[in-house]
């Protein structure tokens, strides 16, 4: 039996396979962040799939983080009712469940949130930066004071309780990406002069403080994640030799495990959600970076970013490059891709990473395959 099938466990959660669904903002959250009975049954579907753990897309810590419409919130306890409906529906699958928490900082919305960004430093709003979609991106937004750090912090463990009150199996922080920890991470967003800013482990602080923090509200046994960058491929973001050195803070500050990905929205090509990956040599786009975390981090690393053949996800498995494989766009198109390669059929995902599910989250129906839906319409109009 290939590796990726063996059950294995993190800090105590028990996972019946190597397979993680990476967080997927879904667009499917009522207005405020709230779980709907839309995004109860993708979990459902994802956990009866196949995939052993489901990270949720993304939820604010505050509801001032937003980035995207109908993007999840654990920022009330109101929301704990509806997620334990979520929970209940994915161990009811025999699946895990953990929550992705974060705060947008410079890419929260003051149109969705109504409120000016919390931001490691104000910027110059002549920065250049370009979205993916060509759009500019502001740069406008309010430096975030000790007391707002502290008071973030706090937010933090506020999150995590609720989290564990709904019956997740752990939470995740996200601190990749270009969001608020990654800002704080990287000197083209942190500039700060005080304890938060400067040298590495200052602009580490934040996040090692909500780790600390978080892990005395939830105690020793509740699985704490981290998905980070392995770099930012942004001139002057944080390097891969910096991120490695955040990783073995994080392990001895008692992270449980750690998923890596690499790049931001403005990083160009080197986006995290990467197009064309035509080849099998452009699969797995942060490997090599992985097989130089693996060496020096002590607990169990879960790759992302571009794994699209089974063979390719058995083998980083068999080398020992991951601990887990973990894949957020090939689970939209294909819900059940793990239950189709455990039972024998290893055609690779039919994912063909075009991203056009990035734009359809924007609408009301939330994310969905926009090519799969053209090959069915195109099934039904031959029939
Ligand atoms: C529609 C969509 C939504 C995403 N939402 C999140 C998110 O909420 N949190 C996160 O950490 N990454 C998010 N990502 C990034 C993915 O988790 C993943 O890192 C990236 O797409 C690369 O993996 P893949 O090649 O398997 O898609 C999202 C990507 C897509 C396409």
């Amino acid at each position: 039996m290939s590796k990726l099938f063996e059950a294995t466990e993190i800090n105590g959660m028990a996972l019946s396979n190597r397979f993680v669904r990476s967080a997927t903002w879904e667009g499917m959250a009522t207005e405020e962040g709230g779980s709907t009975p839309q995004l109860i049954a993708l979990m459902e579907k994802l956990a009866r799939g196949g995939v052993g753990l489901i990270i949720t897309g993304v939820a604010n810590v505050r509801s001032d983080g937003q980035w995207v419409p109908r993007q999840l919130g654990a920022f009330k306890d109101e929301f704990i009712d509806g997620y334990k409906n979520m929970t209940k529906a994915v161990h009811n699958e025999g699946g895990k469940i953990v929550m992705q928490v974060a705060h947008g900082g410079i890419f929260a919305r003051p149109e969705i949130t109504g409120q000016i960004p919390l931001v490691p430093s104000e910027l110059e709003d002549s920065v250049n930066w370009k979205l993916r979609s060509g759009r500019k991106m502001s740069t406008v937004g309010k430096e975030m004071s000790i007391e707002i750090i502290q008071e973030m912090i706090e937010d933090f463990c506020s999150a995590a309780l609720r989290a564990k009150e709904s019956g997740f199996d752990g939470i995740q922080f996200f601190a990749g990406h270009g969001y608020l920890f990654s800002q704080f991470l990287s000197p083209v967003f942190n500039k700060r002069t005080d304890a938060y800013g400067g040298n590495l482990e200052n602009r580490a602080r934040i996040l090692l403080e909500v780790l600390k923090n978080v892990r005395m509200a939830v105690g020793q046994d509740y699985p704490i994640l981290v998905k980070i960058n392995s770099e930012d491929f942004l001139e002057g973001g944080l390097t891969r030799d910096e991120s490695l050195k955040v990783c073995v803070m994080l392990c001895e500050e008692g992270v449980d495990a750690i998923e890596l990905s690499g790049g931001t929205w403005i990083s160009g090509k080197n986006i995290p959600s990467r197009t064309k990956i035509t080849t099998e040599e452009k699969e797995a786009y942060f490997q090599e970076a992985a097989k130089v975390f693996k060496e020096k981090i002590s607990v169990p690393l879960i790759l992302v970013g571009g794994i699209r053949s089974f063979h390719i996800a058995d083998q980083l498995v068999e080398e020992g490059v991951t601990d887990y494989i973990s894949m957020c766009r090939p689970l939209i198109r294909e819900p059940d891709l793990i239950n189709r390669w455990k039972e024998g059929n290893l055609a690779k995902a039919a994912c063909i990473s075009c991203n056009q599910c990035l734009d359809e989250g924007y609408g009301e129906e939330g994310i969905y395959c926009v090519v799969e839906r053209k090959v069915k319409e195109k099934r039904n109009e031959l029939r």
